[in-house]
């Protein structure tokens, strides 16, 4: 279809039984007509930053980190929350991707969310995220905020969302997205 969606969305969290990675099989199961979504799985290959290794050319994990980033018409960052902020292999991969020539991230439509143990959700975290979007010139969604906290009682022992509440957020939050590339596309032309 030409007017297909392209999404890329990258879970920063590694670990097997990784809430923030049930919640992005949630959004993959409920995407709204006309959505596709390449969902990342190459973050635990990516390397520790290091300009020396960059000024030498990009590995090609990170060719390939670009490439896709570029491909997509927006981004779907799903961010746990380690001490307060994003966490570290998440903006490992943003850093490396950012870096020039042709930083892929300019002028992409962003959407975020995240679930943490905690009361809060990973909303510290999401506004670090959104701090680091301003400065790479993403163009971050702003509502609705998909934070979901007590992560451990909102997902059943198979990894199924049991809360109807997040489930409604997190489809609310592809139609949004859906809606914004749309919007900025129409705009662009
Ligand atoms: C955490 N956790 C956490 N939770 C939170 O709400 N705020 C925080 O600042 C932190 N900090 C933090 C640091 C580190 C190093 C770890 C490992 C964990 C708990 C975190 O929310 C919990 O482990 C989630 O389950 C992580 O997400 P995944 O792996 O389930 O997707």
């Amino acid at each position: 279809m030409a007017d297909t969606i392209k999404v890329f969305a990258i879970c920063g969290s590694l670990r097997k039984g990784s809430y923030n990675r049930m919640a992005l099989k949630v959004a993959a199961e409920n995407l709204p007509s006309g959505m596709v979504l390449d969902q990342y799985d190459r973050l635990g290959e990516i390397p520790p930053y290091n300009e020396d290794i960059r000024q030498q050319g990009f590995p090609a994990v990170i060719e390939d980190l670009r490439r896709r980033i570029k491909a997509a018409d927006g981004l779907l960052f799903v961010t746990p929350e380690y001490n307060y902020s994003m966490s570290g292999v998440l903006k490992n991969a943003i850093d490396w991707a950012s870096r020039p020539p042709d930083q892929p991230f300019a002028g992409k439509p962003v959407a975020m969310m995240g679930a943490s143990m905690s009361l809060f959700g990973t909303c510290r975290a999401q506004y670090h995220l959104r701090q680091t979007c301003v400065y790479l010139d993403m163009i971050p969604l702003n509502k609705p905020e998909v934070m979901i906290p007590q992560a451990q009682n909102k997902f059943d022992a198979q990894g199924h969302l049991t809360d109807a509440a997040s489930l409604k957020f997190i489809q609310e939050l592809m139609v949004a997205l859906a809606a914004w590339i749309r919007r900025l596309k129409a705009s662009a032309r």
